[in-house]
């Protein structure tokens, strides 16, 4: 064995920031849930005991809080004066759950993560999967918290607008079922758009079709939502005018089967609207900060559910537009293009 040392201590060096960003994400959800980062966000620079009076946390905690955040980057830390500011872009980040980029949802994902390794272990060592309903609950509300952010910031002003006669189809007032909807986050936004039509969002796991209930009357749209469990192969319901997957065909034991269903619920001039994450078509081109990321969920949560269901494809998170494509044509679509993306999501529109 011949050592490198110049790489052997990148390596150590790559290892301790990572060990850095993985010990301080439960203190990302502790401020989240504590509301540390929301008694920060716009208040300028704060001593620990001014934040601790805040948010009505222990002082000695808070400042420890505070210290690891500064050695994080996350807050500025003035020696001079011994405050702790919450910069506005990391407010944003941090703090704001309607600006397009918060993240607090991805580190209660984590957290679910790590909650759920014996399963995992279990899983990988027997060849079993992992249910989507045999995780830890924070996993549920985590995902539409993360997912919501972009959502909110993408789908009504450029997804919908991306798919060729679905806005038109939206606004006269279309019948729209929203398949895997979790707790309902892109059935809420859409319905809030579009009042002339009717949503109907469907899931298999029964509590995160409650919790979308009540979102729905929360935000005022339970005169044109419904949400039914129901899964993506069996769901009710015929000549659908626009059906959308977001973030779960992937997810399913059985996504040929599902394409086939949602080709036989839709009429002639239906509109199958998937989105997936970001993902080119090599694994060597998905070796980049957000293909860790997915791939990374993709090994715990998303391969594992697939593989808990009937027929257990595995897709997985990194796709990409290749494979994508084959399980539309296997489903019976004749046409598949990508209509847009972001830096985290592909949206696909299929039709007959
Ligand atoms: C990553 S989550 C996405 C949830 C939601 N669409 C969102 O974007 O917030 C995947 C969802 O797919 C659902 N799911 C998995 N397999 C399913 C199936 N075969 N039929 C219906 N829903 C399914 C899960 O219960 C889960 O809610």
């Amino acid at each position: 064995m011949t050592i490198d040392q110049a790489r052997l201590e990148a390596f150590v060096g790559k290892m301790v920031a990572d060990m850095g960003a993985a010990i301080s994400a439960p203190l990302v959800r502790l401020g989240d849930r504590l509301g540390l980062y929301k008694q920060m966000a716009g208040a300028g620079p704060l001593s620990a005991e001014q934040l601790a009076e805040r948010s009505g946390v222990l002082e000695r905690y808070v400042r420890e809080w505070l210290n690891a955040q500064a050695a994080s980057g996350y807050v500025d830390y003035d020696p001079a004066t011994e405050r702790y500011t919450l910069g506005d872009e990391a407010a944003m980040v941090l703090a704001d759950e309607r600006s397009p980029v918060f993240m607090g949802g991805a580190f209660d994902i984590m957290s679910a993560a790590f909650a759920d390794q014996d399963k995992l272990l279990d899983a990988f060592r027997h060849g079993r999967g992992l249910g989507w309903h045999e995780h830890d609950k924070c996993l549920f509300s985590g995902t539409e918290r993360f997912f919501r952010s972009g959502y909110n910031a993408h789908l009504v002003p450029e997804w919908i607008p991306a798919i060729e006669g679905a806005r038109e189809k939206l606004e006269a007032g279309a019948r729209v079922a929203d398949v895997g909807c979790g707790f309902g986050a892109s059935t809420i936004v859409m319905a809030k758009a579009w009042p002339n039509s009717r949503f109907i969002g469907f899931d298999y796991h029964e509590p995160s079709i409650a919790a979308a209930r009540e979102r729905a009357a929360e935000a005022g749209v339970g005169d044109r939502v419904e949400f039914q469990v129901a899964g993506a192969k069996d769901y009710p319901g015929r000549d659908y005018d626009l059906v959308t997957f977001f973030d779960c065909l992937h997810d399913m034991g059985d996504p040929v089967g599902a394409a086939r269903h949602v080709r036989e619920s839709i009429d002639d001039d239906g509109i199958w609207m998937l989105v997936e994450p970001f993902a080119h078509d090599s694994v060597a081109d998905n070796l980049n900060p957000v293909g860790r990321i997915y791939y990374s969920a993709s090994t715990m949560i998303c391969t594992p559910c697939s593989l808990a269901q009937e027929v257990g494809l595995g897709l997985g998170a990194q796709a990409g537009e290749r494979r994508l494509r084959q399980v539309a044509t296997e489903g019976g679509f004749g046409r598949f293009h990508r209509a847009t993306e972001t830096p985290f999501n592909m949206v696909f529109e299929a039709r007959a």
